[in-house]
């Protein structure tokens, strides 16, 4: 299996993504040990080191590598470019470096994140959001808010999907906010975890 260090000899990351995708695999490697215990911690650092592994790649590379690998663009991918570094770097996690479905599709959603996400999927789009390196105001009262919400909630896993519904809060009106438009995989995934947070909190 692939490990880390094939991963970071080949990254070609900015110091300062580079930093945030450390920060990411501790963030990841925290939320995993305490909300999904039986996750491999090597995998999901794997994960972690990959999510954006394409992200400073020119458009046109995108765009090329997804037409090379018959990935389909949504409308979506196409008004927003930013959204397909997960998709590439999905790819390369698969094609480069062999890695699993599961640690590929943590990769491939960590953006928009969705419905129902696997454990991996969970831990690596929440550590993108959270992870202690990313300074801007949003990001922080998210982290402080998951803190709390740790603190708070006896049921850990409320205080995980309280953050969870924040966040693609926290996205949806950021968008709004710059007259942006929002991925429907996002809208969807806000609505499913509020209806699970309700569920879970009524019970
Ligand atoms: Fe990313
Ligand atoms: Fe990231």
């Amino acid at each position: 299996m692939t490990d880390a260090n094939a991963i970071l000899s080949s990254m070609t990351l900015s110091e300062k993504r580079f930093k945030h995708t450390l920060g990411v695999a501790e963030a990841a490697r925290e939320l995993a040990s305490v909300h999904f215990p039986s996750l491999d911690l090597k995998s999901v650092e794997l994960a972690a080191l990959m999510h954006d592994f394409t992200k400073e790649y020119p458009v046109e590379r995108h765009l090329e590598l997804c037409s090379l690998f018959g990935i389909e663009l949504s409308e979506e991918d196409i008004i927003n470019h930013k959204l397909l570094h997960g998709k590439t770097a999905a790819l390369i996690a698969r094609d480069s470096f062999g890695l699993s479905d599961e640690i590929c599709s943590a990769v491939y959603w960590h953006t928009t994140g969705r419905p129902a996400m696997s454990p991996f999927e969970t831990v690596i789009y929440l550590a993108d959001y959270i992870e202690e390196f990313r300074d801007d105001p949003s990001c922080i009262r998210l982290r402080e808010y998951y803190k709390k919400c740790m603190e708070k909630e006896r049921d850990k896993s409320v205080a995980l999907l309280k953050t969870l519904v924040r966040s693609f809060d926290t996205t949806i009106k950021h968008l709004i906010s710059e007259e942006r438009t929002i991925c429907e995989t996002t809208i969807s995934a806000r609505n499913y975890y509020l209806k699970l947070l309700s569920e879970r909190t009524k019970a």
